[in-house]
């Protein structure tokens, strides 16, 4: 199977994401070539470790490097500080310098804070991306944003800091729980509604959900979602303007994951909200007639939910929360046709009957 290569220059680093089967041992000498250095710290959870951190590790030894090993409990609830701290304890323990490098192996998690802590330790040392789930291949590890979670809210503390190279290996979503993989398609559908019609009805005819998916359409898939947050990201880096539209679908799919409880998946979240503003767009006239029913088709494909049964009053509640809400108005971005949206700044009235005419309310334009 060919290797797929997607360059991403930022302002601050220029690097590349490597996608295909059965390349963790490519990690070592990829590190060598962008990263130098003579120590390495490889940061997993306690599920990845046991996996794949022995592949990694052999691979890295391979190309030179002394390196060490460095596991936390796996878990969204260990995405906090006193986390982080044992994993800067472990860097100092290992002996990094400043030439050396943090391996992130693992889930959006793990990628997450190992960056973190290599955005921290010694005032920011290099770091490499390994993603092996879905969600961190498509979204988490490309972009530079690290951070751990506060009492108050999730990834409200954190730094920008981009990856010296990323090695995406699909064989290692054979072990990832089938729950968690289709879950995290609501975000590689966003990503076709946002960017790519060609890749949306790639998803239509051949969901990724399918028994009959190979790691060749899954690498193809998966590259693809790169170069669309590539783009979105080298054209702004700090969240400003664009970057702003790859919160397609997450204004309401906040709301709706964070009053399920964090019962219900980020991704099926994701998948709801974006129906619902697609829904509320189309009866608006924002938007191209027939999206939504195009839009939850796909997700109906990949067993996501198109809608929520949410009281209204509950999502204004936590859409309202929201950090990038500014004082009374919100961005919410809004899909005018498959691979084109908008951002516009809404009136908390406006967002009110978004919610009104777009939640709880599938079936009404059919
Ligand atoms: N930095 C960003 O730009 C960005 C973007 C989106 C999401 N995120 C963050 O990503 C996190 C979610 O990512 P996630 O869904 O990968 O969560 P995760 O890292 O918790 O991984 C989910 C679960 O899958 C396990 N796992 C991962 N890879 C596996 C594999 N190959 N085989 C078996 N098990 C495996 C993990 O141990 C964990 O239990 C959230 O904290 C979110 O805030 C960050
Ligand atoms: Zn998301």
């Amino acid at each position: 199977m060919s290797k797929h290569i997607v360059d991403v220059r930022t302002t601050s680093r220029a690097y590349e994401v490597h996608v295909g089967c059965g390349i963790l041992n490519e990690v070592g000498p990829l590190v060598r070539a962008t990263a130098g250095g003579t120590a390495v710290a490889v940061v997993c959870d306690s599920n990845v470790a046991p996996l794949y951190a022995t592949r990694v590790l052999d691979s890295l030894r391979g190309a030179g490097y002394c390196a060490s090993l460095i596991t936390f409990a796996a878990g969204e609830e260990n995405k906090r500080f006193s986390t982080l701290e044992s994993i800067l304890e472990g860097l100092a323990d290992a002996e990094l310098s400043r030439d050396d490098v943090v391996v992130a192996v693992g889930g959006g998690v793990t990628g997450d804070m190992a960056g973190l802590a290599a955005a921290l330790y010694l005032r920011g040392i290099k770091v490499a991306q390994v993603p092996t789930s879905l969600l961190a291949m498509v979204d988490s590890s490309v972009g530079g944003k690290t951070a751990v979670d506060l009492q108050a809210g999730k990834n409200l503390a954190g730094a920008f800091l981009q990856p010296c190279v990323v090695v995406a290996d699909v064989e290692c979503l054979h072990t990832l729980e089938q729950e968690l993989f289709a879950d995290s398609c609501g975000e590689v559908i966003k990503h076709g509604v946002l960017a790519d019609p060609e890749l949306f009805e790639e998803l239509v005819s051949n969901p990724l959900t399918s028994s009959a998916r190979t790691d060749e359409q899954v690498a193809h898939v998966v590259a693809k979602n790169v170069a669309i947050k590539r783009d979105v990201v080298n054209a702004d880096e700090t969240e400003r303007g664009l970057r702003q539209t790859l919160n397609l679908g997450h204004t309401l799919g906040h709301a709706i994951e964070a009053a399920s409880n964090y019962q219900l998946g980020h991704g099926s979240s994701v998948a709801a909200g974006l129906c619902c503003v697609a829904r509320a767009a189309e009866k608006l006239g924002w938007s191209e007639a027939g999206i939504a029913r195009h839009i939850e088709r796909v997700c109906e494909a990949h067993g996501l939910p198109t809608d929520t049964q949410l009281p209204h009053e509950t999502i204004m509640r936590y859409a309202t929360h929201d950090k990038k809400r500014h004082g009374g108005t919100v961005n919410l971005v809004v899909p005018i046709r498959i691979g084109k949206v908008e951002i516009r700044t809404v009136t908390l009235d406006e967002l009110e009957k978004v919610v009104r005419i777009g939640c709880g309310t599938q079936g009404d334009n059919r």
